[in-house]
């Protein structure tokens, strides 16, 4: 049999994104974004954002179809997140998987936006080594997971206890007056800084609460840290020097990511640690990561940046992957979870 063709369709948050693949090989990746329409705001505006859906669904799965060269009548299934997200958002993209699995009379995929970000890195890198450790840091999540068969369920590990990893960003920036999403910036800003300016707090890394927290994260006390240097500063008349500020921020977040995922692997006797997700596209993360794995005999899988922020062709992806082990489709009548839970990966 030939590998499936499978169009994926993505809208829990901000993003349209229609993905086309067969099998391992990405055909289309076409992403319609309202991150400008809700820059004003600091955060994505749910209403806004489903709206944006709507008007960017039919032409960006024409532009998909267009790039890789088919038409919907050729594909072999179609996928979707069906959670977790915005309710109203996921809504949207269900109810057109839906309209197209029905008038197309092809199987349904409802699958789970989490385990797709770790999929995705199968386009880029073939197929995921089995058993992995796979980190899944994201605007909405920070999660580390025991993956066995991606297609049938993870392990959970830990997960944040508070602020995800992305959201600290965005939060971050904000309070440096850096706009939003606040990973790209900082992310730019933090190469003229120095990451060593500024000693901010590691959060769940202290003796005392690794027994308990070894595998969780917490970013909520490093975001007031950081509000409250900054504050301090102002107050004291000094400007505030926000590249130093910023590359000392990263590099606090990425030395718990790397250095609690690495302790999943090791602690698990697993080689592989693949990190997907919005904040996967760090260049401090993905080197810091590289860097101490090696160390430690364990490779590291990470997609290039722009498959780890939200994208159809991860969801077409783990799709694909459905088909290829064949699982039974959804029915056509599937719920859109907003709190779908990690553990569910195909509803
Ligand atoms: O996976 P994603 O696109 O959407 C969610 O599922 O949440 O992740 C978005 C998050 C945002 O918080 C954004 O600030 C962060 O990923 N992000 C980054 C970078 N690019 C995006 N964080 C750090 N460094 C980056 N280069
Ligand atoms: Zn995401």
């Amino acid at each position: 049999m030939t590998e499936p063709l499978v169009l994926g369709i993505e809208t829990s948050c901000d993003e349209t994104g229609v993905g086309i693949v067969r099998g391992h090989t990405l055909l289309a990746d076409a992403v319609a974004s309202s991150v400008d329409e809700h820059a004003r705001f600091g955060g994505v505006v749910p209403e806004v954002a489903s709206r944006a859906h709507l008007e960017a669904m039919v032409p960006t799965i024409e532009r998909a179809c267009e790039t890789a060269g088919i038409r919907p009548y050729d594909v072999d299934a179609i996928a979707v997140t069906s959670g977790p997200g915005l309710a109203g958002a996921l809504l949207v993209g269900v109810a057109a998987a839906k309209a197209l699995a029905f008038a197309l009379g092809k199987p349904i995929y409802g699958v789970n936006h989490l385990a797709a970000h770790v999929a995705v890195d199968q386009l880029e890198h073939g197929p995921l080594p089995e058993p992995a450790i796979a980190m899944l840091v994201s605007g909405g999540h920070s999660s580390l997971l025991r993956v066995t068969d991606l297609t049938a369920g993870v392990d959970p590990m830990g997960a944040t206890i508070d602020d995800a990893a992305g959201e600290a960003f965005d939060k971050v920036a904000r309070l440096l007056g850096l706009g939003f999403p606040g990973g790209p910036v900082i992310d730019r800003e933090a190469r003229s800084g120095s990451s060593v300016a500024i000693d901010f707090p590691r959060g769940l890394t202290a003796r005392h609460d690794l027994e308990r927290h070894r595998f969780d994260f917490s970013f909520s006390g490093l975001k007031t840290a950081v509000a409250r240097w900054v504050e301090a500063r102002e107050r004291s008349g000094e400007p505030v020097p926000v590249a130093d500020v910023a590359a000392s921020f990263q590099e606090a977040v990425c030395d718990v990511l790397v250095r609690k995922a690495l302790d999943a692997a090791s602690s698990e006797g697993i080689e592989d640690l693949v990190i997907g997700g919005g904040v996967a596209a760090n260049s401090r993360l993905r080197v810091m990561a590289e860097e101490r794995a090696a160390g430690l005999g364990i490779r590291v899988r990470v997609p290039r940046p722009g498959l780890c922020t939200d994208n159809g062709a991860m969801v077409a992806a783990l799709g694909a992957e459905m088909v290829a082990r064949g699982r039974t489709p959804s029915a056509l009548d599937l719920p859109a979870d907003s709190s779908q839970p990690i553990t569910s990966v195909l509803v």
